[in-house]
């Protein structure tokens, strides 16, 4: 079969980290966007050395941090300027109110105050800061005033701080921002197309307390939610239970059954321009589950009679006029031939194929893409990383299909 290169490049950043308590967060931070698939050069202030040490950065970044004017390790030794070029943005996390007023005020007396100015990119500030300096009016008005220049501003969060007050200042959890980084940065490749996504397991009731299930743990489907709509489409996840939070912005329906999910399908695959099936459906339910709890005293051998449930991505992908239609094969062996027979029968566009012992329940995953053209292998990497690569090869086959956005 034909192999092929799904287009995906990835992002970096510059992070500038400044003198806050919160500068600690920064070094989780760095992590969580590399998590991503977003490269890390660390920029700090000479206070946010006082906090953490440039050696924790330059550990998990894997690249020198910069904190001075006239650092000669930069090429050109013109580290303000060269930094920030070819990134795709500078995040100051923590952003103190100094530094939040130097940005506002369009000072430049250290290397991240100049490379602030000096940048091209888009700049995104994450504030950290007690309570009463967030509420003081030059604050407010350094804020406004970054707003209005173009900058972007995540949180402050409210809740504990580090003085011991409670209140507005906290800086956002590190997991928090690198998800509103990587979603800012995602290429709008799916601007207004709406996309029916089903994540997580089915529970089929045996009794009133007990059901059959899988160990799905819903991460690749909600993880594709996310993915998606950074994108910019309008997205209904139907969901098994799970124990995970939704992105904000999604459509959220939860159901139990895989007959409830299937309704639920149908109640939204008219108006879905793609339909991704990542839920672990299923294939069987109990025929008639107990309207009691079953003793065990009342049986010495227990047999279910189990009946099939309605393929549901078949069904989806069968409709007159279907909409893109994505499934998952989880396969615990012969994983390309079992999983292209299951596209070919199921009659679907485009299979995601993974090993169910390694992608059950885990945070990486190592998927084949089948379509008409060959087979893709994506390299292991966190579900959120597979999941923008996915929603990238996705978005390529819906456009070449020449079909209105719906
Ligand atoms: N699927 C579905 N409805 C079902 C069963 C599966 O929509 N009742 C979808 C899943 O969401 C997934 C794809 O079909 O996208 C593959 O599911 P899988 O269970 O691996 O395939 P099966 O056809 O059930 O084959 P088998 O269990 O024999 O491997």
């Amino acid at each position: 079969m034909k192999r092929y290169v799904a287009d995906i490049s990835r992002k970096s950043v510059v992070l500038g980290v400044t003198g806050g308590i919160a500068a600690y967060k920064a070094a989780q931070l760095t992590r969580d966007l590399q998590r991503h698939g977003i490269d890390v050069q660390v920029v700090m202030t000479r206070a946010a050395q006082g906090m953490i040490t440039p050696a924790t950065f330059q550990a998990l970044s894997g690249k020198p941090v910069y904190s001075d004017m006239w650092d000669t390790g930069v090429p050109d030794s013109m580290a303000h300027i060269e930094l920030s070029r070819g990134k795709n943005a500078v995040v100051v996390a923590p952003a103190t109110a100094d530094f939040i007023a130097k940005l506002a005020n369009g000072l430049a007396d250290d290397l991240l105050s100049t490379l602030c100015l000096a940048r091209e990119c888009p700049l995104i500030v994450a504030p950290a800061m007690n309570r009463q300096m967030w509420d003081h009016p030059a604050t407010r008005r350094n804020v406004d005033r970054l707003l209005r220049d173009g900058a972007s501003i995540l949180g402050p969060a409210s809740g504990d701080q580090a003085c011991g007050e409670v209140g507005m200042g906290r800086m956002l959890e590190p997991g928090d921002i690198a998800e509103a980084v990587a979603g800012f940065l995602a290429p709008k490749i799916l601007k207004g197309v709406r996309v029916l996504i089903t994540a997580g397991p089915t529970f089929e009731p045996i009794d009133t307390v007990r059901g059959i299930t899988n160990r799905s743990s819903g991460k690749m489907g909600y993880a594709i939610a996310r993915a998606a709509l950074d994108a910019g489409a309008d997205v209904t996840l139907i969901t098994g239970p799970v124990s995970l939070a939704a992105p904000a912005g999604v459509a959220l329906m939860r159901v139990t059954t895989a007959a409830e999910m299937f309704e639920a399908v149908k109640r939204n695959a008219a108006r879905a321009g793609i339909y991704i099936g990542v839920a672990a459906v299923a294939d069987y339910r109990v025929d008639k589950p107990s309207r009691h709890k079953i003793k065990k005293t009342d049986h010495d051998r227990l047999k279910l009679a189990l009946v099939p449930n309605p393929d549901i991505l078949a069904w989806v992908a069968g409709r007159p006029r279907p909409p893109f239609c994505v499934g998952f094969a989880a396969e615990s062996r012969n994983l390309d031939a079992y999983a292209d027979e299951k596209r070919r029968r199921k009659k679907v566009p485009l299979m995601v194929a993974n090993l169910a012992q390694e992608a059950i329940g885990a945070d990486d995953n190592e998927v084949t893409l089948l379509d008409d053209r060959g087979t893709h292998k994506l390299p292991r990497a966190p579900k959120e990383v597979v999941a923008r690569q996915l929603i990238a090869h996705i978005a390529k086959l819906y456009a070449s299909r020449g079909r209105k956005p719906r």
